[in-house]
């Protein structure tokens, strides 16, 4: 079994971007798949429950967890060439997402320029299948390799069977059964850039015909610069990103929702719509309120932050108090994006 010795009551406010304050009772750094095997072993060995953590930035930390934390730091970047200006990006679990992107872009490889500055790791990419700017992981995923407790083996999972949709995967459905170790992600150099979202066209002054001469590093810049308009920095202000998913709704309620709030914001699609969640929690007040230590940015509605000493409780208390009033206002129900622990 190795010599796997993990740490014992380790603070977790650094490693979650809310900066919650937490303690782990048992904890290890995972820098291979050996230490992970070694560390899942003595997990079962010891009778204790493993808990992954990559960036901490989709973690809502509610107390101390009394099992083991493993702090995903796989790494590892390697390229193959496929042709026709193709390449396949293969990713270590522990990657720090942005940065690899910014990697791609700088190596003139497009497809994830739009999902610049998101973040978390690599191996967190896939769980809710992160998405910006019309972009979503699943358009580049062609692969990952994870650990499947189930069947207590390394498994290779295709796209086609991560069960992606919109901040969802089999991953996110079957929670702590697949611990995922590397990703494989198909770039292109020539594969038109994808700029229909409003604010990306714009800030390209929707000069179409510009576009061919444009790079992924341009295009990354432009999703920083509009990120960083709404966005904050967890480094500053400390949060999970949007805190609630865009709610999918049947067309008919989207309809009547509609006719009785004519300036609703939603993305239309086939026979549903998705609602912004931030429009609804911004008409019922919510945006820029501040408690002791908690409040909600001022910029966007959605995300909700820590000012400095809340708890994942106080967060949860706000969080619940936004989603009765947007229950009670509009009839819709908000889920949590964030995964919240224990
Ligand atoms: N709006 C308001 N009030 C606000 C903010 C926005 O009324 O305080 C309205 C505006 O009309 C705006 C619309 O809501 O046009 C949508 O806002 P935004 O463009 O900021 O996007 P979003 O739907 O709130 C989603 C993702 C973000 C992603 C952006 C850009 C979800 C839950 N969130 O936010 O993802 O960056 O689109 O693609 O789908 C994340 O998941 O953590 C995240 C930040």
């Amino acid at each position: 079994m190795g010599t796997f010795s993990p740490a014992t009551d380790v603070d977790l406010t650094s490693l979650n971007t809310l900066r919650l304050p937490a303690r782990a009772r048992y904890f290890a750094r995972i820098e291979t798949e050996q230490a992970l095997q070694d560390a899942l072993a003595w997990a079962r060995k010891h009778g204790q429950q493993a808990l992954v953590i990559g960036g901490g930035s989709n973690l809502v930390l509610c107390g101390d967890i009394s099992g083991l934390v493993l702090h995903m730091a796989i790494m590892g970047r390697s390229w193959e060439v496929c042709g026709d200006g193709d390449a396949i990006l293969t990713l270590g679990a522990g990657e720090d997402w942005h940065r690899v992107v910014m990697y791609a872009c700088r190596a003139g490889y497009r497809g994830i320029e739009n999902l610049a500055l998101i973040p978390g790791t690599v191996g967190a990419a896939p769980v809710q299948n992160i998405g910006a700017y019309g972009a979503e992981l699943k358009d580049t995923l062609v692969e990952l390799r994870a650990w499947d407790a189930q069947q207590q083996a390394v498994v290779t999972l295709s796209g086609e069977t991560c069960g992606f949709g919109y901040r969802d995967s089999v991953f996110k459905q079957h929670l702590d059964r697949y611990i995922i170790l590397s990703v494989r992600l198909k770039l292109s150099r020539q594969r038109p850039f994808n700029l229909s979202y409003r604010e990306l066209a714009e800030h390209f002054d929707n000069d179409t015909a510009s576009y061919r001469s444009l790079t992924p590093l341009q295009v990354a810049e432009a999703v920083k610069a509009i990120r960083r308009r709404k966005l904050p920095d967890p480094d500053h202000l400390p949060n999970a990103g949007s805190f609630f998913k865009n709610p999918l709704v049947p067309w008919d309620t989207y309809q009547a929702l509609k006719t009785a709030h004519p300036s609703l914001v939603a993305y239309e699609g086939e026979g549903e719509a998705k609602l912004a969640a931030a429009w609804l929690i911004d008409q019922c007040g919510w945006k820029g309120h501040r408690e002791a230590h908690v409040g909600v940015h001022n910029k966007q509605a959605l995300v909700l932050i820590n000012h400095g000493n809340g708890t994942g409780p106080e967060l949860m208390d706000l969080a619940n108090r936004i989603r009765s009033d947007v229950e009670a206002r509009f009839g819709v129900t908000l889920e949590m994006e964030p995964r919240r622990v224990p």
